[in-house]
């Protein structure tokens, strides 16, 4: 069920220039949260910026009942948020859209940028299955790829960078170990980096959840600025992703953007 409620900034990590995370701790218990679901972060102070921010549940610990989120610096909002010191209080709605299934014996699950946010959440959730993902995460440099030792518990982390710094050089869908034999696959991340993902894994006939990172205002289905053309026609990203089968976004992969 959705709340609003003031979470206090208990823990503050800078990683790199770009990004940070902030844990946050709910003054009661927070309930089942799915690997993939979001919140929307109210920016205080901020005459410049009006709408809350959607950014996905990085962690989650339900006995501390805290949350963690990896936010990268893009703009007005994430700046302001990035000012915040511990101790401070954040407002959020909570937890939004629809999550990743948990699917597969042999998942692989792809991330770049900030798109790793969700992912280490949802490692943890194969883990508490039984069930040891492989990790694939992706970014120009080594430095942008936030939150790398914390993957290797929960699965078997492999890296791809464009200049080479870490892992191997090329993008995500050039690893070697993206040729693996996988039964599932989740991905977020850059546009272009989820469409080449799911390409591969239609062309392989293998099933295939991407989150998208659509613009979104409300988060919670009433304003429509989010809605993506899917093969069952336009849904709220908010609503009913941000997590979709990668089989009814056919018209999504094929657009060129
Ligand atoms: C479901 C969902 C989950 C997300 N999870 C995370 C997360 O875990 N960590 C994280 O760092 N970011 C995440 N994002 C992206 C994050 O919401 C945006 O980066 C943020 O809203 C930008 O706010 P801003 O005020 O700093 O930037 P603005 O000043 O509003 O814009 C700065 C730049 O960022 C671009 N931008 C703004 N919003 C988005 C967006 N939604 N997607 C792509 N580009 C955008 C703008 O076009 C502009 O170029 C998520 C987005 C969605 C929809
Ligand atoms: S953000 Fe308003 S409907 Fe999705």
């Amino acid at each position: 069920m959705k709340q609003i409620a003031d979470f206090t900034i208990v823990g503050r990590e800078q990683l790199g220039e770009q990004y940070f995370t902030l844990t946050l701790q709910h003054p009661d218990k927070l309930g089942p949260i799915a690997a993939g679901q979001f919140v929307e972060v109210e920016v205080r102070n901020c005459r410049e910026v009006m709408l809350r921010r959607p950014i996905s549940i990085h962690d989650v610990d339900e006995s501390k009942n805290r949350l963690t989120l990896l936010i990268q610096i893009v703009g007005k909002g994430t700046r302001k948020l990035s000012e915040l010191e511990v101790g401070a209080s954040l407002n959020l709605i909570f937890p939004l859209g629809h999550g990743f299934a948990v699917a597969g014996e042999r998942p692989l699950l792809v991330g770049g940028g900030a798109g790793i946010a969700p992912l280490f959440h949802l490692a943890k959730c194969y883990k508490a299955k039984g069930v040891e993902p492989t990790i694939l995460l992706g970014g120009r440099t080594k430095a942008l790829i936030p939150v790398r030792d914390a993957f290797v518990e929960y699965g078997r982390v492999h890296y791809a960078t464009e200049d080479g710094s870490l892992g191997e050089q090329g993008l995500v869908t050039q690893h070697s170990a993206f040729a693996g034999e996988y039964d599932h696959i989740c991905t977020c991340g850059p546009t272009p980096m989820m469409k080449a993902v799911g390409r591969y894994a239609m062309e392989k006939g293998m099933d295939c959840e991407v989150s998208l990172e659509n613009m979104m205002a409300c988060g919670i289905g009433a304003c429509l600025c989010c809605v993506c053309d899917t093969d069952e026609g336009h849904k709220c990203v908010c609503k009913e992703g941000p997590v979709f089968d990668v089989r009814k976004l056919t018209k999504w992969l094929e657009a060129s953007k």
